[in-house]
């Protein structure tokens, strides 16, 4: 029965999403409360009071689901539990309900390409054998040559590889091989399958129901695959996709919408509806699809990271993306770091368009980091993204201007990218060290025993200790811009005040105030204005290269 008093109660923001400020944490970083150098969900739900301070709206927690952690969770064996590592379901809905009275929504990453292979399905599928419908579960395909012993097609995964791998079947003899886009130990799941469609819409449902209110979609855009024989031939994986016609065998496929549809129904039994951004590798044409009101809502789009510090690049991705983003009727989204890419500040601080792998394997020695001007211009692209309309993804540590370990031990790396390619390409370890909480001590803080990536030794000097409460700090810097965020966004408008061209980029937002961002290398005067942050120090009526400010007021074009 409702409640006499409910009539009262504001209805819930639907619309919470759009211009959210979203944190991600990838949790066996974040912070460890029982002592196993892994970080945990109790760590979390400690670390509330903190991430409340710094402003944001939404927690985008990467996957904490029991798995054997061949790819950093994204390997999944029960979609419906939490890691005994990082706690229990109690755990998770504690942390949940202490989210939520801190006002903070909690978006969970869900995993729908592949499974772990030591998810119960993908054993029941080994064990049951050719032709049974535990193997309809997967993409079990028989090998070419006269004894099968090469693979199906020559398709490669996207971590170093063929994307096919043999099994033994129970015989013991060699049989069929089984499909993975990633490492050898993620098999995809077979969408065709109506078993598995309702297998996720029933996680959908055990999340939501737990309070979670909305999902981030890993590889959102490669569920739904051509697999009618004979496969075509794909030797190469490109991340960003040619084909724009949706008839890729492997990615981007028409049909993957279709799976969405269907979760939209479901996200849309709940009040507020559950939202959801895709992570969809596609061209920006493409992109809209996911982002689209029937779909998932929204989808990111990685082109501000992508792109070099430099302004015509910046200004075209931004209008391009609010224009399609109005078009599909989501928000844009923007984000410069995540656990899958080198941290912006030390891509700053090096030089454009270098290829981030040699220069991992060179332990980041080739060239060196120009830390200066690398955390300048991260500071700057911080503050110009969170005066963009839409939602504004943060990287856990970002807050805090870490940059990239490059150098970690080879005996400590754990991305499957560094044992498939045979260690030719380090992977993605060196941004998700340990967060640093402390200026010295086990762990800097981080936990009671150890870390399960070394810390650097500077890290101490970057720690949330050694930045609270001091002036200029990068801690203090992203908690005051996403305060008068939060106080500043309204409508989702923006009007670009200058023409393309020069080295500003400058634009006013509904209720009066402005960004203005100097990419060149000499000083600029202010425009006039009250300032409310800049992302350095100013100098007297001056906007100093490679800074961001917002000022107070309209701007009148003469
Ligand atoms: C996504 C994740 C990445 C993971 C991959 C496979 O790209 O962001 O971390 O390795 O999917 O699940």
């Amino acid at each position: 029965m409702t409640d006499t008093f409910d009539q009262f109660k504001p209805a819930p923001d639907a619309n919470w999403w759009r211009q959210a400020a979203v944190y991600q944490i990838y949790p066996r970083s974040f912070a460890d409360a029982d002592g196993d150098g892994l970080g945990d969900i109790r760590g979390i739900t400690a670390k509330i009071p903190y991430l409340a301070a710094l402003g944001i709206d939404a927690v985008w927690l990467s996957p904490f689901y029991p798995s054997p952690l061949a790819d950093g969770g994204y390997d999944v064996s029960d979609y419906r539990d939490v890691d005994p590592r990082l706690g229990t379901l109690e755990d998770f809905d504690e942390m949940v309900a202490a989210l939520h009275a801190a006002q903070i929504k909690l978006i969970a990453d869900i995993v729908p390409n592949h499974s772990s292979d030591q998810h119960e399905w993908f054993q029941q599928a080994l064990a049951a054998g050719k032709g049974s419908p535990e193997r309809e579960r997967y993409i079990f395909r028989d090998g070419l040559g006269a004894d099968g012993g090469k693979p199906p097609s020559d398709w490669v995964s996207h971590f170093g590889g063929s994307a096919w791998t043999r099994i033994t079947e129970p015989s013991g003899e060699p049989g069929q091989w089984y499909l993975h886009l990633f490492a050898k130990e993620q098999p995809d799941w077979n969408w065709e399958n109506p078993e598995i469609r309702e297998d996720f819409l029933k996680t959908l449902r055990f999340w939501s129901d737990r309070g979670v209110d909305g999902f981030r979609v890993d590889v959102a855009h490669a569920l739904a695959k051509d697999m009618s024989e004979p496969l075509r031939s794909k030797p190469s994986v490109a991340d960003e996709l040619t084909p724009v016609d949706g008839k890729d065998p492997l990615f981007d496929r028409d049909e993957v919408h279709d799976i969405y549809a269907e979760w939209r129904k479901v996200f849309n039994e709940y009040d507020p509806p559950r939202t959801a951004v895709a992570e969809a590798w596609v061209p920006a044409s493409r992109r809209m699809a996911y982002a689209s009101p029937e779909g998932l809502g929204q989808a990111f789009n990685f082109d501000l990271l992508r792109a070099d510090w430099d302004v015509g690049q910046f200004r075209s991705i931004i209008t391009n993306n609010l224009s399609q983003a109005e078009e599909s009727g989501a928000s844009s989204t923007w984000v410069f770091s995540n656990h899958d890419v080198v941290r912006h500040p030390s891509r700053y601080g090096l030089p454009a368009g270098l290829d981030y792998g040699p220069w991992l394997m060179a332990d980041g020695s080739e060239p060196e980091v120009d830390q200066m001007t690398g955390l300048r211009r991260a500071r700057a692209a911080t503050l110009l993204m969170l005066a963009l309309p839409g939602s504004a993804y943060l990287y856990q540590g970002e807050e805090l201007g870490l940059f990239e370990v490059p150098d970690l031990p080879a005996a400590t790396l754990q991305d499957p990218i560094w044992h498939r390619t045979g260690h030719q390409r380090k992977g993605r370890d060196g941004c998700r060290v340990p967060l640093p909480w402390t200026q010295e001590g086990e762990s800097f803080g981080f936990g009671t025993n150890g870390a399960h990536l070394p810390q650097p030794a500077w890290f101490g000097g970057l720690s949330v200790e050694a930045q609270d409460g001091i002036a200029g700090s990068t801690l203090e810097f992203y908690r005051h811009a996403l305060k008068l965020r939060g106080q500043l966004q309204s409508y989702e408008d923006l009007e670009w005040i200058g023409g393309t061209g020069g080295s500003t980029l400058h634009f006013s937002r509904p209720g009066q105030w402005q960004s203005i961002t100097n990419f060149g290398r000499e000083p600029l005067a202010l425009p006039p204005g009250k300032v409310l942050i800049s992302s350095s120090k100013l100098a007297a009526g001056q906007l100093p290269p490679d800074t961001t400010a917002w000022l107070a007021g309209s701007v009148q074009e003469g």
